[in-house]
């Protein structure tokens, strides 16, 4: 069996008096793409950086492609574009691509590297100066340095949090080329829906902790009923105590579908009309909003 391309086991870091990270395990396979979610705050960007050496962890291991985490072999094959990008604004974006295939002592032919710039639409500007670039467009260099080197895994800390939907499509097209080129890739980034278009699993942190993590079906199989109503009176309100609600939709989790029937009959004595019991799927930002209250709330 091939080792996973990153495999984390018991990372910790704490700053001061706050545990940033307290005990984070998990993996991500060869050419799988897995969103890491959470909070802000939550230990994302510390995770990164403990799993490419730019953090010292105060516990815990981590390996790259199946060698030691700390190894400049498999650093080598490993992309990053950092949360906080800057890059020298006297440079032309091929002349940084070009330093950083230096940097990292792999040689990439000019052709390649011009397709790069290409790949993240930077094809036209590649003699501009990045001092003139716009964030966005800076963000683009960013994965195209990422990319450059044709890595095996590619850690993406938020990269999209400068870019206009435009932007976001075209990064969204980029990792699933990726995925078909059996890259792997972990990205972590606030765009839920962005994570839930590509990712085939999730990690989600919570307060330095890993709260769930599993794929999307894994996640979001789990079903809801939803009852719409008309007329609702605040008896009736009360008697759907803590179940959502979305305007005339009362949203009840898989949990409790067998108070359902009383629930109903409850209801219509109320004087409600019940128009609809219909199943629903949660989408991974409710999902997401559930685990980080009930963190909260334990
Ligand atoms: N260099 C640092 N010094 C002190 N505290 C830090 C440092 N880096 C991160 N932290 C703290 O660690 C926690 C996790 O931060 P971070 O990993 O950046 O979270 P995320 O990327 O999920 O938003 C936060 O409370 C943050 O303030
Ligand atoms: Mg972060």
């Amino acid at each position: 069996m091939t080792s996973p391309a990153v495999w984390a086991s018991g990372l910790r870091k704490r700053y001061g008096r706050r545990q940033a990270v307290d005990g984070v395990t998990f993996e991500v396979g060869r050419g799988e793409v897995v969103g890491l979610l959470g909070p802000n705050g939550a230990g994302k960007t510390t995770v990164i950086k403990m799993l490419l050496g730019l953090v010292r962890p105060d516990a815990g291991e981590v390996m790259l492609l199946g060698r030691p985490g700390t190894d400049p072999g498999s650093r080598a094959r490993v992309g990053y574009l950092p949360e906080l990008f800057r890059y020298q604004p006297w440079l032309t974006a091929a002349e940084v691509l070009r330093l950083h295939t230096r940097l990292a002592s792999t040689a990439v032919p000019e052709a390649e590297q011009r397709e790069c710039l290409g790949l993240v639409g930077l094809a036209d500007r590649a003699g501009d100066r990045v001092g003139g670039f716009s964030k966005g467009m800076q963000q683009r260099l960013g994965l195209a340095v990422a990319l450059v080197a044709r890595p095996e895994l590619v850690v993406l800390d938020e990269p999209t949090s400068a870019l206009d939907p435009i932007g976001r499509a075209d990064v969204r097209d980029l990792l699933l080329s990726l995925r078909e080129r059996d890259v792997a890739v972990l990205l972590n980034s606030h765009l839920i829906g962005e994570v839930e278009r590509v990712c085939d699993r999730v990690v989600i942190l919570d307060h330095g902790r890993v709260a769930t993590s599993g794929t999307l079906a894994e996640l979001l199989g789990q079903r809801e009923l939803r009852l719409r109503l008309e007329g609702v009176t605040p008896a009736a309100e009360s008697r759907m105590g803590d179940h959502r609600r979305e305007g005339d939709t009362f949203v009840v989790p898989i949990g409790d579908l067998d108070e359902v029937p009383d629930l109903v009959a409850e209801l219509v004595k109320l004087g409600v009309r019940v128009h609809a019991v219909e199943p629903g799927r949660i989408t991974l930002e409710e999902r997401l909003l559930d685990i980080i209250r009930g963190g909260e709330a334990a």
